[in-house]
This record gives C-alpha cells, structure tokens and sequence, in this order.
C-alpha cells in the first residue's frame, strides 16, 4: 500500500502520495494540489522544495555526506581524476580504460576554439570580469553550432555537445584571464592532460617556457572533482529551468555561469580571500570581525560559512582544507590568511551564534587559498568554481532531457493592487 500524508484545508481531508527515495528521503507529492484543493504551496528560496527526482548526486547536510552516483566524495577526490569522475556523472558508471581513453581523447580533439571567438574576446574591455566573459564565450557556442539549438537530436549530437562543453571550457577560461591582463591567448597543448592543458594556456607568455608543476596540476584536479557536482543548487537548478525550455546545454550552461558568479553562491570563493585580506589588513582581529557577522545591522556575513543543506561540516571543506595544508607546503608558500582563516574557523565554531545557526566552513572557505597558492588570481577563482561544476551541470540537463521533464513554471501569490479603473492623466 503506498504511502500518503493527509492534508485538511477547511474542514476537507485530502491524501498526498509519498514518494521515497533510495536513501529514506521522504516528499510529499503536491503534483495535484492546486487542481485537487484550490491552494498552491509557498517555499521562499525552495528551502522545501524538491524540483526533481535525480541519480545523479546525494548528500546528506546532517551527516555531512557527498556522493557521485553512490561514490563518496573522499574516494574520489583520494584516487579518481576529474575527467573520470565527469564520465561518471555525465554517464553514470566509472569508465573502463578504454572509455576513458575515448572520452579523454574526443576531449582533446575539440579544444580549439573558432578563430571568430577572438573577435568576440576583443570586444571586452581588460577591465571585463572573467565570469562575464566566460558565460558569453561559452553561450556564443550556439553560434558556430546551430544544430545544438535542437537539443532532442541524435544521441551522437548530444554527446558532441557535451565533449565540445568539456573542451572548450578550460580555454574560454584561460583567454578570459588572457584578456583581463592583455596578454596575447595562447592555444591548447593537446599533449598535456586537462588541467596541465589549462594551466599552460592560462600562464604560458610568449617570451618565456612554461613547464607545468605536476604539484599545481594535481591540485587543482583535486579541486575539480570537488567542486563538479552538488545536486538541485542555485546554478544547477538555473541549469535545469532553463534547459526545461528545450533550449541548447550551450544557452543552459551560460544561465548556469551567471548564477555561480553571485557572492552567495560561487562568488563566494573570491569573497572570503577579500575578507581575509581585509581582517588582515585591519590587524588581524578574529573576534571583531566574527561580531560583526553577528550583527544584523553591519551588512556583513562571515563568507565561506554556512551552507543551505550543509548543517554540519561540508565534508569538500574538510579535505580542501587539509589540501591547503599539502599544497602551501610542497610549493613552500606561507600564506599569513592561511593562518587568519583556521583561527575564524576556530573562534566561529565555539561561539554560540554559529553553533546554534549550525554555521560551518563550506566549500569556498578553504578552496581560494589553495586557488592563491597555485597562482591563481582573486578574479579567477569563481571561474575555477565554474570548471569544475561543467559536468555536473551537464549531468544534470542530460538527466532533465531524458526524463522529458516538464518545462519549470512555479506559480506565486499575487500580493499586489486588486481591479480598479484607469484614470486620465489629467485627472491624476
Ligand atoms: C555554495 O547550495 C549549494 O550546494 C551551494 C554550493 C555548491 O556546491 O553549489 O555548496 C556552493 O554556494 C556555498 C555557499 C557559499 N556562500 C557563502 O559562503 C556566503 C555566506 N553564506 C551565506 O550567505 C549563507 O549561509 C548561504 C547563502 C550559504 C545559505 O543561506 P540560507 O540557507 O538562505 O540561510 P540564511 O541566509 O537564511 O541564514 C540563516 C541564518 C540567518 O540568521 P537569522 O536570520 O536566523 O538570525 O544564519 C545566518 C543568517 O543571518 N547566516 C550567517 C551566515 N550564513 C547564514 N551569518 C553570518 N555569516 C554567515 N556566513
């Protein structure tokens, strides 16, 4: 017998299905609400709200649980690659040798961009922030792809479309920074692996050799696969909206981008270092600057802490954070807000404000001192969030697309003026 839940809404009984999950998550079914009762629900940021059935990512924000199609985040940030772990949300299995070499290999033979995107590039100030950039180059796609515009057509377009998103992105990324410091674009080394790939474009100067640092290139793989997927998120749930139009994974995927670029959401990244430089700045003082996160008339909120489901520890944090460590050692950088962050984590997580709102140390807390240490730049960071995320926004179009899901279409409370007559304006 399945499971219902009873609603009564003036003095009438109705029965709502329950649906669960494969890991006990319980929701009431309110696909009927509003043809069988009248109402609608109201959920302000959908805090309550599940937009989708997915197999693609679980977490657990009590347990301070993340898995990738049943795969913890701790195995695959210990022992996968970042492509890898792409295959296997993008597809839902771990690849054997061979697909990864296939899937590696296609990657590669798409990186270069149309020599057309340059003209686009040149129209962006230097002063352009690379987010802006980025999600206008990644959209531009659908420019020199139109048949991307049909997002139902055959299983080899669509997969096209996804190995064109993995290929081009680390270079639209690099020429966005190439763009923000005027330096020439440089074009993708297709005998290195992915994130050596990018690093090149992203350092390489035309007076000098580039060599890779395998400690920096594997980092920042570490950082991608933490940051590839999160399930129905603020830009992966904008991802969806818009891909439920039946628009291109090229328009989906820039929606996406501009969403991640908020400081509540992967701005936040870039947010915390700024913070942390203005503690510093300002001596130092942990306690004051934890004050006036406390205090609702500043304005200002501790970045880096707290998380919409996250209510313990976010587990990426954890090992982002021990990465810090690794990193800033093994390259010999003593970064003084290294220091300043573990000693607001320290002030935050014994003080009553935090414990009681249940305020930990998310994903970006940590992510933009290794991000610093790597020689990333502050700009730059959000753009890293943006990397590493592509397959899990295309995991998640791809699974919206096959479920043939509905277009998104919330309804609302109309608060506002009830029917009155035009008046003149020479009456007004
Ligand atoms: C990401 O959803 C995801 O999965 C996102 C993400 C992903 O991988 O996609 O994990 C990536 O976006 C991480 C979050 C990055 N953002 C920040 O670090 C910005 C700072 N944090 C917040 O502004 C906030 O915590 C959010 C946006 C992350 C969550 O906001 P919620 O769930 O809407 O919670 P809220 O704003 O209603 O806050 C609840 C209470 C409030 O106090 P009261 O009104 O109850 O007294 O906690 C307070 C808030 O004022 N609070 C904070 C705080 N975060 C929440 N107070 C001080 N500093 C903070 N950082």
């Amino acid at each position: 017998m399945a499971k219902t839940a009873e609603l009564i809404l003036d003095g009438k009984t109705y029965k709502l299905p329950v649906v669960e999950g494969t890991e006990n998550e319980v929701a009431l079914d309110i696909s009927n609400l509003l043809e069988e009762t009248g109402a609608i629900t109201l959920d302000f940021g959908y805090k309550n709200t599940g937009a989708t059935k997915s197999a693609i990512t679980f977490l657990d924000g009590d347990k301070g649980i993340l898995r990738y199609r049943g795969y913890s985040i701790e195995d695959l940030a210990a022992h996968s690659s970042f492509l890898e772990v792409a295959y296997l949300l993008i597809f839902g299995e771990l690849p054997t040798t061979d697909q990864l070499g296939k899937f590696s290999g296609d990657i590669k033979r798409h990186t270069m961009v149309h020599e057309d995107i340059k003209k686009i590039l040149d129209g962006f100030p230097s002063t352009s922030h690379p987010m802006g950039v980025l999600a206008s180059l990644f959209c531009a796609q659908t420019a020199f792809y139109p048949e991307s515009l049909d997002p139902n057509r055959s299983a080899e377009g669509v997969y096209l479309s996804i190995v064109r998103s993995l290929a081009k992105m680390p270079t639209f990324a690099a020429w966005a920074y190439k763009n923000a410091v005027g330096h020439p674009v440089n074009y993708p080394d297709n005998s290195l692996e992915y994130c050596s790939r990018f690093l090149k474009m992203l350092y390489a100067l035309p007076a000098e050799q580039y060599e890779v640092d395998p400690v920096v290139a594997d980092a920042l793989d570490k950082l991608l696969i933490l940051h590839a997927d999160h399930e129905q998120n603020c830009s992966t749930s904008t991802v969806r909206i818009v891909g439920s139009s039946k628009a291109s994974i090229y328009s989906s995927i820039s929606a996406g981008i501009n969403a991640l670029w908020g400081p509540l959401h992967g701005g936040a990244n870039q947010e915390v270092i700024l913070m942390l430089e203005a503690i510093k700045k300002d001596g130092g003082d942990t306690e004051k600057w934890i004050n006036k996160a406390k205090d609702k008339n500043s304005g200002f909120r501790l970045m880096g802490f707290g998380h919409r489901v996250y209510k313990n520890f976010d587990p990426r944090a954890k090992i982002i954070k021990k990465a810090a460590d690794d990193v800033l050692n093994k390259l010999g950088v003593n970064d003084p807000v290294l220091e300043i962050a573990m000693k607001l984590e320290e002030v935050a997580l014994r003080d009553p404000y935090f414990i009681e709102r249940k305020l930990y140390p998310n994903v970006d807390f940590y992510s933009g001192i290794i991000y610093r240490a790597l020689g990333i730049p502050v700009d730059m960071f959000t753009v890293m969030f943006a990397m590493g995320r592509l397959p899990g926004w295309i995991a998640q179009w791809k699974e919206l697309r096959e479920n043939k899901e509905p277009i998104g279409r919330p309804r609302q409370i109309y608060v506002g003026q009830q029917l009155r007559d035009y008046v003149p304006i020479n009456k007004r």
